[in-house]
């Protein structure tokens, strides 16, 4: 039977295959990536056990996401902070010590508390991408991705909901454009920044010290530019190789 057809039939055979397969995934990409709805989640606003305000804690006494998402910028994760975290300043005698707002935490934590368990307080997860999608907070986190661009104004919100889609278009939506959405490292967990913000000179003295490119001749090639999001974006794509994938093995293992 080997030898019955010349071996390049075999090969063209596979190669057939392949086409025809290839085919396939594109025409069941295309067609999710048309219908996958765009607004399923967002709103989603769960009562959570006790009514944390990030619009207090994160925007008004300005403290940093990182906090209490202590692991955010070296795990796939971003972690929930233990009832520890908050102890720290509703423990007896400090903050807010008594508020009935806060008996799940004195439940976690206050032995001489009636309602004492030592169970940690059950916050519902409002965020979840499904076990077949693989996301990586520390891979964005680390290239200039900031919460705003997947959570929204967090910082002003009283209750956390779900403000974007997350949906498969919507993450491949930045990785074709990412430089609409770099910024400076240092200034991911600031959801407030803009570019407009950036001091241009300190901005071209980065460049030039990390590209080796005169600072000059950097601002020169701008000169016709506008100053933009898009623009600062770009530089930093450029500088830092950034070219987030798209293929479809990298986010379904
Ligand atoms: C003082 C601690 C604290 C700080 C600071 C803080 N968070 Fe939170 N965060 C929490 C707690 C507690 C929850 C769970 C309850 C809730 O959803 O409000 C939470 C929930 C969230 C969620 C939703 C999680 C889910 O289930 O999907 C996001 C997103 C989030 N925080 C982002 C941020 C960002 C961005 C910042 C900085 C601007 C920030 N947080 C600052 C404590 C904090
Ligand atoms: C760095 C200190 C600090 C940390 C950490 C902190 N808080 Fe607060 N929290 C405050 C301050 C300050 C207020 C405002 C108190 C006031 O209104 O006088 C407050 C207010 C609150 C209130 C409102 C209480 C009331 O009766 O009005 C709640 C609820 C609360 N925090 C929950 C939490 C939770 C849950 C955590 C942990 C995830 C946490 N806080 C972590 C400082 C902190
Ligand atoms: C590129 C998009 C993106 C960026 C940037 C991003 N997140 Fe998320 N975040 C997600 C997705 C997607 C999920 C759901 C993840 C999952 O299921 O593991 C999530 C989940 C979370 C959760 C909930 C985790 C849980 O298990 O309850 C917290 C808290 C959170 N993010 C905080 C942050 C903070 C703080 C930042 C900025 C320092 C940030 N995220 C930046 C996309 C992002
Ligand atoms: C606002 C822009 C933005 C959004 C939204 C975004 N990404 Fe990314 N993504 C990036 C950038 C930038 C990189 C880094 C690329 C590099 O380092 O070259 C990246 C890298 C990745 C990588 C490769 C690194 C790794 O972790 O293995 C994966 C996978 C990934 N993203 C998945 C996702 C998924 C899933 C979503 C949607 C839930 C998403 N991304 C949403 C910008 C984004
Ligand atoms: C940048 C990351 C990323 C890439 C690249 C990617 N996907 Fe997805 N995909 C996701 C995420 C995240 C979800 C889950 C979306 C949700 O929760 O709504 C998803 C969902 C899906 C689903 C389930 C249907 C749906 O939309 O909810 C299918 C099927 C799918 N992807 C196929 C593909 C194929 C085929 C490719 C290659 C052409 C591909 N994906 C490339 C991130 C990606």
């Amino acid at each position: 039977m080997g030898n019955l057809f010349p071996r390049w039939t075999n090969t063209l055979a596979i190669k057939i295959a392949i086409c025809a397969g290839a085919l396939a995934t594109c025409v069941v990409a295309v067609a999710w990536y048309s219908w996958t709805p765009k607004h399923t989640r967002v709103g989603y606003m769960p009562q959570q056990p006790i009514p944390f305000d990030h619009s207090l804690h994160a925007g008004k006494l300005a403290m940093d996401c990182r906090y209490c998402h202590s692991f955010v910028e070296e795990s796939s994760h971003s972690n929930l902070p233990a009832a520890q975290v908050c102890w720290n300043c509703h423990g007896p005698g400090k903050v807010k010590s008594d508020s009935p707002k806060l008996e799940p935490l004195r439940a976690a934590m206050d032995e001489n508390y009636e309602g004492y368990t030592g169970d940690p307080i059950e916050w519902v997860q409002i965020h979840e991408t499904p076990d077949y999608a693989y996301f990586n907070h520390s891979a964005h986190v680390n290239r200039g991705v900031s919460c705003v661009e997947c959570h929204g104004r967090i910082d002003q919100m009283p209750v956390v909901y779900h403000a974007k889609s997350l949906s498969m278009s919507f993450c491949l939506d930045c990785h074709r454009n990412p430089e609409k959405a770099l910024r400076p490292v240092d200034q991911v967990t600031n959801l407030g920044w803009s570019a407009e913000d950036l001091s241009q000179d300190e901005f071209y003295a980065y460049l030039a010290e990390k590209s080796g490119k005169p600072a000059d001749d950097l601002k020169a090639a701008d000169a016709d530019e506008e100053w933009s999001q898009e623009l600062v974006g770009a530089h930093l794509q450029r500088l830092w190789g950034v070219n987030p994938p798209q293929q479809c093995a990298a986010c379904h293992h």
